[in-house]
């Protein structure tokens, strides 16, 4: 395949042809957030938090869905790009609880790290609040939606890495919220509890049961595992 040559911030990066630009820019050991990336999953697109600017283009593209072309021009941390990202943390903090102190994910919290990258605190979008039940109706899995970002890991790896297609979108608009089909709770669905889900949350919505009250994040060690229920064998974190 061949290969293109982008500018990233100055400084040239040579990938294979159909890279996008996160790729090229991560290559090049340039960092760029996210929140809806994964790359063990399908390309989504879908926080936005990953937007850079690219010359002759009027308006910030995602990197993550962006393919590098030859000759790109490509900056990912200018003042333009900067404010869009503080912006999309701001509106995502105006609907978020602010109980990181007691918070299972504090200190492993992709949410929280970028608020405190980019300097960002709740209260710039003052609003209603989801109330959504916390979901403790079986014994693996808590799920609080009030702290779902809507990011969709756990909808692409329960239908990519397991091929269970358990959770989806549900609801339109400030009701969206993450669950199995007719709103159900995971244990009147078809879930293995198999935690792909758990495993790729990337804030405090969905929590391995096990370790509740049990140790901060810091504490423990994440290793990679193989779900042990179905016998396929499918390794996580
Ligand atoms: Fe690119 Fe979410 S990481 S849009």
């Amino acid at each position: 395949m061949a290969d293109v040559t982008l500018t990233i911030d100055g400084r040239l990066v040579t990938v294979p042809a159909g890279t996008t630009v996160l790729d090229a820019a991560r290559q090049a050991g340039i960092p760029i957030p996210t929140l809806c990336h994964d790359p063990m999953l399908s390309a989504w697109g879908g926080c936005r938090l990953c937007v850079v600017e690219i010359e002759k283009m009027r308006n910030l593209p995602a990197s993550c869905v962006t393919t590098a072309t030859e000759g790109m021009v490509v900056q990912t941390a200018s003042p333009a790009v900067v404010e869009a990202r503080k912006t999309i943390l701001e509106l995502l903090l105006a609907n978020h609880p602010e109980d990181c102190l007691t918070c299972h994910k504090n200190g492993d919290c992709r949410l929280q790290d970028y608020a405190y990258l980019y300097g960002v605190r709740g209260g710039a979008f003052p609003g209603d609040k989801h109330a959504f039940p916390i979901e403790d109706d079986n014994h693996f899995i808590v799920r609080d939606m009030n702290k779902c970002i809507l990011c969709g890991k756990c909808v692409r790896a329960c239908a990519e890495k397991q091929a269970r297609h358990i959770i989806d979108y549900t609801y339109r608009g400030f009701n969206t919220k993450v669950a199995p089909a007719m709103d159900l709770p995971l244990s009147q669905s078809d879930c293995t509890f198999c935690g792909s889900c758990v495993s790729v949350c990337p804030t405090g919505a969905l929590v391995e049961k096990a370790m509740l009250g049990k140790a901060r994040r810091w504490e423990v060690k994440k290793v990679r595992t193989t779900c042990p229920f179905c016998g396929v064998g499918c390794n996580f974190d």
